[in-house]
């Protein structure tokens, strides 16, 4: 087969010196990597540990929560009229979209509502003050909330206006901060008793940061870092088959110790640990940028304040971004173990246009090279629509460039009601189709930088669950540039590589 004997010419030394004497200098590949992400530990995902928010006052009200607020009275969904730029009504029998209303949260019981389409819940300072509008595209006093919570029902809230007033649904067309009463039975009577539902939330490093605050975070965090990732898990890792780990890592890593609020300072200190570590016990270090400024996908797992996407819609934005690879880079080129940067995680398409992750890999690639000519530089593709060869003409012209491509047999309904054997069958059909299609003999290296065990089936087996990780392993093995399990610890069990180790479902040596 044209892969097995294209990764066999790729690591040896044959291979190595044709392409130094004819394309110049490129990165030593000592055979492909087996890698674990560090995931949850620098970049914070509260499904992989959710005792880290344990501590935050009022936790469910976190930055990027969805609320939907139903009046007692009218009986109906408050909505941004127009999905926002106009009035809030209380008139919807159902809630979607316009029915939505997302916090930034100031502190624990001082809020932002933001709608639908990114304008702020205020008080309509131009007409009587008194009038509830979606007008504002930043917040300021006049867009600041007070949520009060129902005693022991927190089912039931009140809206402290920054007037004083309560808001109310006076009719279903009329919402209005004036409501007075103070002695609130909370029954249903009351024009100024809401009952919320969830339709969503977050839980990322926005949000465990701002929730403890300024005065709590630095602490909670630091103990976080120095707990979930130790060095006895670098020693686990090069006993156990692997060669590798992948660290996501925060665009606020380069403005430690002093980051922008609400992150803070110390996440530098672990990564510079990490690399210590990784020396020590002779692995490869991918620091992977998994959070850019403004999110570069909306998810929980960039960063976002609120599931918006804005990284690359700016210059300033990708400069900003790019002098973080800068940074990073010149930090760590003289260590041994830096294998490869790569320079964004899963930018989401259609938000991220092509043309603009292209101009950000292109600065990204020569930031990389200021600093080394020997790092890989690693261009995840987009998620979303996107064709998986549309980097190869970005690759093709730069030295020591992989694509990055994320296999999980989840997320889309067309696994719902696969079987353990259709899952497999998947694997060996249709994603060895896929990874063929990108990895070619004169393009990129290619590498499937997150994949899991894990998949839509219920009450697999444990040798269900073996067969299933063995196919992945062997399809991914043709991956010219290696792989990365997602990721070393989880309180999901088959999410951590090393549940799975430990407990004999995965065998790598
Ligand atoms: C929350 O913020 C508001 C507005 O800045 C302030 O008035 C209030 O005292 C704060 N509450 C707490 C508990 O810090
Ligand atoms: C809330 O419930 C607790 C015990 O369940 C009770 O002691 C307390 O009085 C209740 N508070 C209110 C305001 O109803
Ligand atoms: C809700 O009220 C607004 C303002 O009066 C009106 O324009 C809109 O059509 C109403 N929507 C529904 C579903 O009644
Ligand atoms: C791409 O960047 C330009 C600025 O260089 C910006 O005007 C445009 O909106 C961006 N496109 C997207 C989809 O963000
Ligand atoms: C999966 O099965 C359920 C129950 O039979 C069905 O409702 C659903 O449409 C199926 N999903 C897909 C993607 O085929
Ligand atoms: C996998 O590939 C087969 C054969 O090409 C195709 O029939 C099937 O629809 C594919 N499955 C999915 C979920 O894309």
């Amino acid at each position: 087969m044209a892969f097995s004997s294209r990764t066999w010419l790729l690591s040896s030394a044959v291979l190595f010196s044709i392409m130094s004497l004819s394309c110049g200098r490129v990165p030593p590949n000592s055979g492909p990597v087996k890698a674990v992400n560090l995931g949850g530990w620098l970049v914070t995902e509260g499904w992989i540990k959710p005792s880290l928010f344990d501590g935050i006052p009022n936790k469910d009200f976190l930055d990027g929560t969805e609320l939907q607020f139903k009046s007692v009275t009218t009986g109906k969904y408050l909505a941004a009229e127009l999905g926002g730029g106009s009035i809030i009504v209380a008139n919807r029998t159902s809630a979607s979209g316009w029915e939505r209303f997302r916090l930034w949260r100031i502190n624990e019981t001082t809020f932002n509502f933001r709608v639908f389409n990114k304008d702020f819940v205020g008080l309509d300072v131009k007409g009587n003050g008194a009038q509830v509008v979606a007008v504002s595209k930043t917040p300021g006093s006049s867009e600041t909330f007070e949520i009060i919570r129902k005693p022991n029902d927190s089912s039931r809230v009140r809206i402290k206006a920054p007037n004083g007033f309560f808001l109310q649904a006076k009719t279903e067309d009329l919402v209005t901060a004036d409501y007075a009463g103070s002695g609130s039975g909370w029954g249903n009577n009351d024009p100024s008793v809401f009952v919320i539902s969830f339709s969503g939330k977050l839980e990322g490093e926005f949000q465990v940061t701002n929730g403890y605050g300024p005065k709590k975070a630095p602490q909670v965090m630091r103990e976080h870092w120095n707990t979930f990732i130790v060095e006895d898990d670098f020693h686990f890792i090069k006993t156990n088959g692997l060669n590798a780990v992948r660290i996501p890592v925060g665009w606020w890593i380069a403005s430690d110790p002093t980051p922008p609020d609400p992150y803070v300072g110390g996440s530098l200190l672990a990564l510079d640990k990490a690399f210590l570590w990784a020396q020590r016990y002779g692995l490869k270090v991918i620091i992977d940028l998994h959070a850019a400024p403004g999110s570069q996908n909306g998810f929980e797992h960039s960063a976002s304040r609120d599931g918006s996407q804005e990284w690359g819609q700016t210059d300033e934005n990708i400069q900003q971004t790019v002098d973080v690879i800068d940074f990073l880079s010149a930090r760590y080129a003289r260590s041994p173990s830096l294998y490869a940067v790569e320079l964004i995680n899963e930018p989401f398409s259609p938000g991220v246009s092509l043309q603009n992750v292209t101009k950000f890999y292109k600065a990204g690639y020569a930031a990389v090279r200021k600093h080394s000519s020997t790092a890989y530089v690693v261009f995840s593709n987009r998620l979303g629509p996107m064709e998986s060869r549309e980097l190869f003409p970005l690759a093709n012209g730069l030295k020591g460039s992989v694509i990055d491509v994320h296999y999980y047999s989840l997320f889309v309904s067309a696994f719902d009601n696969l079987t353990v054997q259709q899952n497999i069958d998947f694997i060996h059909t249709n994603r060895s189709q896929e990874l063929n299609y990108v990895t070619t003999s004169n393009g990129p290296l290619t590498f499937v930088g997150e994949w899991v065990a894990e998949w839509k089936v219920t009450g697999a087996t444990k040798e269900d669950y073996q067969r299933f990780a063995n196919a992945q392993l062997e399809v991914w093995a043709r991956a010219t540039f290696g792989w990365a399990y997602w990721t070393l610890k989880n309180v999901n069990k088959h999410w951590s590589l090393e549940w799975m180790i430990k407990n004999g479902y995965i065998k790598l040596t």
